[in-house]
């Protein structure tokens, strides 16, 4: 198992899920090494939710990490297939990591790994608001 995977497994034990009870971690690497975590953190007005990985994205942007800079994202939860990202943060993923690729893992060290492209072929991106 990668370092990165190991990192996304301990970031999943800080998961604020009291209403879903579905932890889940994840860990970006960025071009230059560095490293951040995320957790998903549950809300009590349940929409307002957000998923590790887009903790994890946040985290790395508002420390000065600019979109392209990353190469790998680490998805970790506990189920019996790999969990594989949301909807929204295929998106997320589309712009701030469009040539990261991707490795879910669950915790008996099950991993799949995909490109984003390979998430979400044919993105809308800010390349058609030009
Ligand atoms: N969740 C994530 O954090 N990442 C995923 O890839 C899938 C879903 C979270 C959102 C919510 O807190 C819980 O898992 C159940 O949907």
């Amino acid at each position: 198992m990668s370092e990165l995977a190991r990192l996304a497994i301990a970031a999943r034990e800080k998961a604020f899920a009291p209403y879903s009870g579905f932890l889940v971690g994840a860990a970006v690497e960025t071009l230059d090494g560095a490293v951040y975590t995320g957790c998903n953190i549950e809300n009590a007005s349940y929409g307002l939710t957000v998923c590790a990985e887009r903790v994890a994205i946040w985290k790395a942007i508002s420390e000065g990490v600019k979109p392209g800079e990353f190469r790998r994202i680490a998805v970790a939860a506990d189920s019996a297939r790999p969990t594989p990202p949301c909807g929204a943060c295929r998106q997320i993923l589309a712009e701030f990591a469009p040539h990261a690729t991707v490795t879910l893992i669950n915790l008996q060290g099950v991993t799949r790994e995909f490109t984003v492209a390979e998430l979400l072929p044919e993105s809308f991106n800010a390349s058609f608001l030009r």
